[in-house]
């Protein structure tokens, strides 16, 4: 429990411009008594808020993700987080690459920049508190020792309960100009890209990937992904998940970009919801070299085949029916 154990000083990059976390996000589902199920059985705290369910996770004060209704599921804005002395900053920045600043989704307070990427999703950057780790996630899977017995027996381990948002992936429409205006824009970085996937992370000290895309047709939400701390959870999310009617899944795995270890649980709306332990950690101090890789030898080290419709968007109007 990384982000709980003790107070970790927020690192920052001096002098460079960018952003220091994916805050939160927001979407919307036809029905939120099946996101309250879902995300309740998935291991996360859920609030309803003034008509809204908020995430939380367990002994975390941070709202990670904001969901609303609407007429089916849709990715509604992401929020980033900056430090407030780069505030003007990032607002001169816009002005010099010309982004037009937007007015807030309706409800939404103003005291954010709110701009559209180039995909036409509504990004805010609003001052907050560095939600991003500022160190490695805490990882440990229990070996055996001689004459012990390692593994606990079933009846004594409680739920899985994921420590924090790990990061967000979204469909894009196009790949190189995302990762092109999420720099410039934003002070993002390419980690890594394979294929149709690119990844980045941020400047200020972040995992592998706070944010990635995913080449589509039109925007959308891929998976979202929750930092949990052993092999032995990652699994065992996938068991109580399944115990829950969630059984369609992809993992256990193990992914090359980003090395984490994974299993996505298919959500109620055709999106996916992982359980990722022990993703690589770029510290704000390091120049970590982006590079493209063959999508064979980079989407995953092992684990079963993805299902086909891991890489469907189902907010595509060429999805709807
Ligand atoms: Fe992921």
């Amino acid at each position: 429990m990384t982000q709980i154990g003790g107070f970790i000083q927020p690192t920052r990059r001096s002098g460079a411009l960018g952003v220091h976390s994916v805050d939160h996000f927001a979407f919307s589902v036809p029905d939120l008594k099946i996101a309250q199920h879902f995300y309740t059985n998935f291991g996360l705290e859920v609030r309803e808020e003034g008509g809204r369910l908020e995430l939380y996770t367990h002994g975390h004060p941070h709202r990670w993700t904001s969901i609303g209704e609407g007429p089916r599921k849709a990715l509604g804005y992401i929020s980033l987080g900056i430090f407030e002395e780069d505030h003007d900053r990032f607002k001169a920045n816009f002005e010099r690459l010309g982004i037009a600043r937007i007015d807030p989704p309706p409800g939404l307070e103003r005291n954010g920049l709110w701009v559209l990427d180039c995909n036409g999703i509504p990004v805010e950057l609003k001052v907050a508190e560095k939600s991003s780790p500022s160190s490695k996630s805490e990882f440990s899977q229990p070996g055996g020792g001689v004459g012990v017995r390692s593994a606990p027996l079933r009846g004594a381990n409680g739920l899985v309960r994921p420590r924090r948002m790990a990061h967000l992936l979204v469909f894009v429409r196009d790949l190189d100009a995302s990762i092109q205006f999420y720099a410039e824009a934003f002070g993002m970085r390419l980690s890594d890209r394979a294929g149709g996937g690119a990844f980045m992370h941020g400047i200020h000290g972040s995992d592998h990937h706070m944010l990635a895309f995913g080449q589509s047709d039109a925007p959308g939400i891929q998976h979202c992904s929750w930092d949990v701390g052993s092999v032995d959870d990652v699994g065992a999310g996938a068991m109580q998940m399944a115990e829950q009617g969630y059984t369609t899944g992809w993992g256990l795995g193990r992914h090359v970009l980003g090395s984490n270890f994974f299993h996505y649980v298919r959500d109620p709306w055709g999106s996916w919801c992982e359980y990722s332990a022990d993703i690589d950690y770029i510290p704000a101090d390091m120049d970590w070299e982006g590079r493209a890789h063959p999508p064979e030898n980079s989407f995953f080290l092992w684990g079963p085949e993805p299902p086909a419709e891991f890489h469907m968007n189902f907010e595509s109007p060429k999805m709807y029916f």
